[in-house]
């Protein structure tokens, strides 16, 4: 199946050069909780790509005259030398290998930065992994000698999932679906497929308001939390009902079904917690001020008629969704009813946007130092 990932040999040598990409985050409307090794997912996931939150990674290649060891990194984040991020590359480079030979021959210098504070409580993974994953693609469609439309953008998906799972749909398109799902023709447990084209135009301008409830540390790591489904009571249940979310949302997702939508995606987030709530070490991850954002939404929609809905991600922030069309009447009800619940009174205002793009190697030097 990953056979089609091998790519053929390559035709050019290039003692050095630089690409630079941004990738966005993404949030799972249908949620990715529980895995096999190595990032397969246990059950099929649907998200909107995002947009204000992303990560611009650049990467710098020479040949390497020194084989020392396996791989030849610098890493930098935010302009600072990192020594604690190798291990995590130096892993996510052996799990590419194979299918990115080049990769051990190089030495690389990494600069990364995210386009959102550090310290937010929003998980940069999934933007991370996408941006260098698609940096190493697009040095290797260079060794292929090929233009750079033929970039391979499942490829690209496909080793960003080596790197972190949910990363694999922060490559391309404004909705991705990942995960081998019966009524999604192509679906695959190793790539995200683009799932936007069978979307209703409402969905494709949708915003996102993150609201910054706990800027800490996250509690669980994702590690940790695919880990708990292993021996979960509930978890056999909660993948095929994953499956039959999936199928509903679908439905919702073509008909512009605003109630349906909502219904289905704040399931998936309350669900996502229960399994938290429910595992062995559990963990509550909401907060206090989780709760009544949510009960404030509630009842603003009840009582409005309008059409916000909440998602979580695995720690206390709200994700708060709305369509373009309602964006003035609800942007006004998140600032003056919401924000005071936020730490610091921090808030992000995204929205769907359509993936990873190549920023041109000079202009990133004027952003990475
Ligand atoms: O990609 P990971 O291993 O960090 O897992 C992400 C899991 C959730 O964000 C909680 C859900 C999802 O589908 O993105």
């Amino acid at each position: 199946m990953s056979d089609r990932f091998y790519p053929a040999a390559y035709t050019k040598t290039i003692p050095q050069g630089e690409v630079c990409w941004q990738a966005p985050s993404n949030i799972a409307l249908i949620k990715y909780w529980g895995k096999k090794e190595i990032q397969i997912p246990r059950n099929p996931s649907l998200s909107f790509t995002l947009t204000a939150c992303a990560t611009r990674t650049s990467v710098g290649f020479s040949l390497r005259t020194d084989h020392s060891s396996d791989y030849s990194i610098d890493f930098y984040f935010e302009g600072e030398k990192k020594e604690d991020f190798l291990p995590k590359i130096n892993t996510f480079l052996k799990r590419a290998q194979p299918y990115l030979p080049f990769l051990s021959t190089y030495h690389f210098e990494i600069r990364s930065e995210n386009t959102f504070p550090h310290s937010s409580g929003i998980a940069s993974s999934a933007s991370s992994m996408a941006a260098l994953a698609i940096c190493f693609v697009d040095i290797e469609r260079q060794l292929l000698g090929l233009p750079e439309e033929a970039l391979d953008h499942t490829k690209a998906s496909f080793i960003a999932r080596l790197g972190s799972g949910s990363a694999c749909r922060s490559v391309q398109g404004k909705i991705v679906e990942w995960g081998v799902h019966e009524e999604t023709n192509g679906s695959s447990d190793l790539y995200g497929i683009d799932w936007e084209e069978e979307a209703h135009e409402i969905f494709k301008t949708y915003h996102d308001t993150i609201l910054l409830i706990d800027q800490g540390e996250k509690q669980v790591s994702s590690t940790v939390g695919h880990g708990l489904m292993e021996d979960h009571t509930y978890a056999e249940r909660r993948f095929s009902q994953a499956h039959e979310h999936l199928s509903q949302l679908q439905e919702a997702l073509r008909s512009g079904d605003l109630e349906s939508f909502t219904t289905l995606v704040e399931l998936e987030a309350l669900t996502l917690h229960a399994m938290m709530l429910t595992s062995n070490p559990s963990f509550i991850l909401m907060k206090p001020n989780t709760l009544k954002v949510i009960r404030r939404l509630q009842h603003f929609r009840e009582t409005s008629g309008l059409h916000p809905c909440f998602t979580l991600d695995a720690g206390a922030n709200v994700h708060i969704l709305y369509p373009d069309s309602e964006r003035e009447e609800v942007y006004q009800f998140i600032k003056n009813e919401l924000v005071g619940y936020c730490e610091n009174g921090g808030y992000i205002c995204d929205m769907v946007g359509n993936g990873a793009k190549k920023i041109n190697a000079s202009a990133s030097k004027t952003l990475v130092k």
